[in-house]
């Protein structure tokens, strides 16, 4: 089967773009698939991008989506540098692997490290965003979320509930701002190759297992979440708001009284 090459032919020349945890994995794509459909791309994130130098379209603003202030901050350099903000990917989150235990076993640090950035940096940004995304009145935030908000997995009581919190940001931003021209949304990616993926692959049972988990029979790639990404901020999806599209090789209608396939 084709797989996309990164490249999406959408036009994104004037759109101001800023996407939280742009580093690496998810949010890397995310960045390179705006900035070569002709976006100016702003990548916050609390690490330096390590692998190759990033696209001069993108520029990179340290920053921890944890602390408010950092999120009003960026935001305001990036409408400072750029002129305007249209569209905000809240992508940054962690899942450390010590976090899959049963609930009694959590360590309240991994737990409030998880609330912090995975929820209130979500909220934080968005809220900074919506200020000049309300004076252009346009704007999409597309929130990062996760096949884990719909439905359960063992040992994982925090990150399934968090990720769950935001597809309902998404659902009560979107309604909020529907009549403001503000687009909210929400993805929800199967296993994605990452190392966010790559960290847990013994908790979810090694990688050929995982695979095949998916109908597909393969975990997803960071540049086909970018694909579906581009497309929910591009006015080909001027009708999509307050709502969720997993993008997850079949994973979701995968249920529990379906025969496994054989692993191959
Ligand atoms: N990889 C998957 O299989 C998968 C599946 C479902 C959902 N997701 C979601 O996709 C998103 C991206 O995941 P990924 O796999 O690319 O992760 P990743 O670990 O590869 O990348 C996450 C990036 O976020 C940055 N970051 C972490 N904390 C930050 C903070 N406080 N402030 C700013 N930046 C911060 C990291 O430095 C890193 O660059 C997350 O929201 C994750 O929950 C991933």
């Amino acid at each position: 089967m084709r797989r996309p090459s990164g490249s999406v032919n959408f036009d994104n020349h004037g759109r101001v773009v800023l996407v939280s945890g742009g580093a690496s994995g998810i949010g890397r794509a995310v960045c390179e698939g705006f900035a070569a459909s002709g976006a100016q791309v702003v990548c916050m994130d609390v690490a330096s991008p390590t692998s190759d130098p990033l696209d001069t379209r993108i520029t990179f603003l340290k920053g921890d989506t944890s602390q408010e202030s950092d999120c009003q901050s960026v935001v305001e350099e990036t409408v400072k540098r750029f002129g305007g903000l249209d569209i905000l990917v809240n992508n940054a989150a962690v899942q450390p692997p010590t976090s899959y235990v049963s609930l009694h076993q959590v360590d309240s640090s991994d737990w409030q490290r998880m609330l912090s950035i995975n929820l209130s940096g979500y909220h934080y940004l968005a809220k900074h965003a919506l200020r000049p995304m309300l004076e252009q009145r346009s704007g999409v935030i597309i929130n990062m979320a996760s096949g884990q908000a719909h439905r359960t997995a063992r040992q994982v009581p925090c990150y399934g509930p968090i990720k769950a919190a935001n597809i309902m940001q998404s659902m009560q931003w979107g309604v909020e701002y529907a009549r403001d021209g503000i687009r909210v949304v929400s993805v929800s990616p199967g296993a994605i190759n990452t190392s966010l993926v790559r960290a847990s692959l013994e908790a979810q049972g090694g990688p050929q297992k995982l695979a095949n988990r998916h109908p597909l029979g393969r975990i997803g790639e960071p540049e086909e979440i970018a694909a579906a990404v581009l497309w929910l901020a591009s006015p080909g999806a001027s009708f999509i708001t307050a709502t969720d599209l997993q993008v997850d090789g079949g994973l979701g209608a995968f249920g529990a009284f379906a025969e496994p396939y054989a692993e191959g």
